[in-house]
């Protein structure tokens, strides 16, 4: 029940389309008897700096960030994790006295994801990422920080990739970072040394999820893991043409779990029980059985 104590938390954003991560939390405070309520607050961009101040004089514990604030929140921070600060994006603020620290658990959420449902470490591997967008920002660094060997990135505005590549050279002189746009030619032969793809652009996304996937496939093998971050539908073409040459593949929606999980943990000091989570985002969300 909602009283004098409860801890207010949330999310900021604009503009705040679906976003799972009410459900998610709340439905762990109830379970797990926490006084505290997770709402969604739509800040429009001009009024980002009183929503800021707003959250501190309403004593507001903790907000995940979303679009288009996950930069933009970031001087009005005290202090910010090593990952969130090479990333260059927060999504989660932590509310302490009055000064706000920042975190990065989408970082969290993809290596894990790799570990735990792809069995896959990143040391010494060989990657590729498709986009260049703020997905692939985060995706690049938590391989980079990791001991990636090789690196390639290639993305439809191919000045994109390049830019981010040179960033990362210049972070990570051992990991051997290559960029090209999203041309069979410059890809293909290099396919077949790839331990992981990993595919951060929203190509077979609902609701056009009957395109062609966003890179040929027909160089994927059986000794890679590709990885999706689109969860909506849970195949996209690209993991579905994967599967047919024997791939392992993953869709986002663990890792958008394992974000939400860390937040969680950084706000209540305690872990919430992902089987749950499973299990209400597969009814309500997925609206599978
Ligand atoms: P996010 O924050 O999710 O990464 P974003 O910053 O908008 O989102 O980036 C979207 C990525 O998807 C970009 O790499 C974009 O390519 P461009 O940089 O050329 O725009 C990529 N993308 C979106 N639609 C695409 C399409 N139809 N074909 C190929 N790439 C696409």
């Amino acid at each position: 029940m909602i009283d004098v104590n409860t801890k207010k938390l949330g999310l900021i954003g604009y503009p705040l389309g679906h976003s799972i991560s009410p459900l998610l939390h709340n439905s762990a405070f109830k379970q797990m008897a926490l006084n505290y309520v997770y709402l969604a607050f739509q800040i429009k961009p001009e009024e980002l700096v009183q929503g800021i101040k707003g959250i501190k004089a309403l004593d507001i514990k903790g907000v995940n960030v979303t679009i288009p604030y996950k930069k933009k929140v970031m001087p009005f921070l005290k202090e910010i994790d090593d990952i969130a600060q090479k990333i260059g994006a927060v999504n989660t603020l932590v509310n302490k006295n009055g000064n706000f620290y920042g975190y990065n658990t989408d970082a969290y959420g993809f290596k894990k994801m790799l570990n735990q449902d792809g069995n896959f470490y990143i040391e010494n591997k060989k990657a590729l990422i498709i986009g260049a967008g703020g997905a692939s920002r985060a995706v690049g660094i938590v391989l980079c920080e990791n001991d990636i060997d090789e690196l390639y990135i290639i993305n439809r505005t191919e000045a994109k990739a390049k830019k981010l590549a040179d960033e990362w050279k210049e972070k990570y002189a051992e990991v051997k970072i290559t960029s090209g746009g999203l041309d069979k030619n410059f890809y293909n032969p290099f396919l077949k040394d790839m331990d992981l793809i990993v595919d951060t652009t929203s190509v077979g996304m609902e609701p056009k999820a009957d395109v062609d996937p966003v890179i040929v496939a027909d160089k994927f093998h059986s000794n890679m893991l590709v990885v999706d971050l689109v969860y909506n539908p849970p195949e996209t073409t690209i993991l579905k043409a994967a599967q047919k040459r024997g791939a392992e593949t993953i869709n986002g929606l663990n890792m958008l779990l394992y974000q939400a999980e860390k937040s969680f943990e950084l706000w209540t000091g305690k872990s919430p029980d992902l089987e749950n989570w499973f299990n209400l985002v597969k009814t309500e969300f997925l609206n599978e059985e």
